[in-house]
């Protein structure tokens, strides 16, 4: 039984430190990546946000024979890097223990093609860059510790396997627009 102040400061201090305890203790099951892991999502994030807004842009322009299909394709896209996209932002923060840069997160402007066939051709190509970011990504895990790391590496093949599914979209639709 605490009977005076002192005491109950004292227990109430030792809460608080538990508490504190426990926190790190959350932080520090994510491992806390290397750089060149950080670095590595980092530029996988800006490169799905750039795809996004690009496939946004090619869903509006759609044009050509299959118009319909062409602009849903490009919906797909962009709806399924909006998941991808949150899901990695999240994950970065936790493993990398760092805030997102928002102007590392929105790329420079560049240029995109309006015809659907050159716009699909060039998503195609930034795709296979993000792929390859994602792979460099899980490469680099291989010294990081901490019991989540296999779930950050889970993430990454889950996430190739996704950009697989659009990959094929295109490559089917650059195929037969041709
Ligand atoms: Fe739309």
């Amino acid at each position: 039984m605490i009977k005076n102040g002192l005491g109950k400061a004292l227990l109430f201090g030792l809460a608080g430190l538990a508490a504190m305890n426990h926190m790190d203790k959350q932080r520090e099951s994510y491992g806390g990546v290397s750089e060149v892991t950080g670095s590595a999502l980092a530029a996988l994030l800006a490169e799905l946000h750039s795809i996004k807004s690009m496939a946004w842009v090619a869903h509006w322009n759609a044009s050509g024979p299959d118009f319909y299909g062409t602009h849903l394709m490009f919906q797909r896209i962009y709806e399924g890097m909006t998941v991808l996209i949150d899901d990695l932002g999240e994950r970065y923060v936790a493993y990398t223990k760092q805030p997102v840069n928002f102007a590392q997160f929105v790329q420079p402007a560049q240029s995109f093609p309006a015809g659907s066939q050159d716009a699909a051709k060039v998503l195609l190509a930034k795709i296979q860059g993000a792929q390859a970011l994602s792979d460099s990504a899980r490469m680099s895990l291989s010294g990081a510790t901490g019991v989540s790391v296999a779930g950050l590496d889970d993430y990454l093949m889950a996430l190739n396997n996704t950009l697989d599914g659009f990959s094929y979209l295109l490559i089917r639709y650059i195929g037969t627009a041709q």
